[in-house]
């Protein structure tokens, strides 16, 4: 199976279009050691010709013309895309956008919790992807599904579960102190499997608390593409760019005893990458000690066109 990083930021991207913050004024500027980067999505394919994306960023359109592998084929016929299918891990804006890059008539399937399919359903642009050819199918926790394209299964299995998380920014009911309205179906990780040689991996690009059912679910795993967003609680706070720490936006932290690294550390997983890096995050700068940390941890930083064979 082969796995292609199309996007490894968080919502926004690096630089991000308002931000004036250290690292988005030094990825605008060309500063050497950090790399723009765009919104998190992965491409993922067993055969090397039918791709499977997990979540559709903003980016979604410059993704596709930076990676070879999914332009249309030239011997194809005037419209084609070997891009067969869609699973969403949540609602945000920077897993659900670039859907609408998908329109102009391709077939597709899309698949998501029943609640990522109700944002879908009740925001009527969507069905700018014609419902006739782009099937929408309902993914449920506990029952691994074969994703299917246009012309039947892809060879690639999903089992999707539930993850600590947090309702989209744009759907807070602000009530403080009630999960801020999260509900089952709002965050979701993805075991992906290749169906003929069984191998597998994880993506979890959004995560607020690692809990003993994700535990028990990563513990041993060959692979695994996790929430990079923040490295401390209060950094966006504390470089004046959003008044929120990471609890509030229901995004675990890299550092400190209960932050991503201790706290997957004991699970002998075999490779770390971390996707889903907010523009504030330090470790996006190369030879940076929060970057030099994570190395020496075990994790990468995921990067934008970066390719992995399971
Ligand atoms: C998130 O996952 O919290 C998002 O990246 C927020 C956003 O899209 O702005
Ligand atoms: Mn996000």
């Amino acid at each position: 199976m082969l796995i292609k990083v199309l996007g490894s930021a968080a919502g926004g991207g690096l630089p991000q279009w308002n931000c004036n913050g250290r690292n988005s004024a030094d990825a605008r500027k060309g500063v050497g050691g950090i790399v723009s980067r765009t919104q998190a999505s992965v491409a993922v394919s067993a055969d090397g010709r039918q791709w499977v994306l997990l979540n559709a960023a903003p980016d979604l359109r410059q993704q596709i013309n930076a990676t070879p592998e999914l332009h249309p084929a030239p011997d194809g016929g005037p419209r084609n895309s070997p891009i067969k299918a869609v699973v969403l891990t949540n609602g945000e804006v920077d897993a659900i956008a670039g859907l609408l890059c998908l329109r102009e008539g391709q077939p597709l399937t899309v698949y998501g919790t029943a609640r990522v399919l109700d944002v879908l359903a009740s925001n009527s642009v969507f069905d700018v992807l014609d419902p006739r050819m782009v099937r929408r199918k309902a993914v449920i926790y506990g029952e691994p599904f074969a994703v299917e394209g246009p012309s039947g299964a892809v060879g690639i299995e999903i089992e999707a579960f539930p993850v600590l998380g947090k309702v989209p920014l744009y759907l807070e009911d602000g009530k403080a102190g009630v999960g801020l309205g999260t509900q089952e179906g709002d965050t979701t990780g993805l075991k992906v499997t290749d169906t003929a040689s069984g191998r597998h991996f994880f993506y979890v690009p959004g995560c607020a608390k690692v809990d003993e059912a994700l535990r028990a679910r990563l513990k041993g795993a060959p692979l695994l593409f996790f929430d990079g967003t923040l490295y401390t609680n209060d950094e966006m706070i504390a470089q004046g760019l959003v008044n929120k720490t990471g609890e509030r936006i229901g995004h675990i932290i890299m550092s400190g005893e209960k932050g991503s690294v201790a706290q997957l550390k004991p699970l002998n997983i075999a490779r770390k990458v971390f996707i889903h890096i907010n523009n504030s995050n330090p470790v996006l700068r190369e030879g940076s000690p929060e970057r030099n940390a994570v190395e020496s941890a075990g994790w990468e930083v995921g990067y934008d066109a970066m390719e992995v064979k399971v």
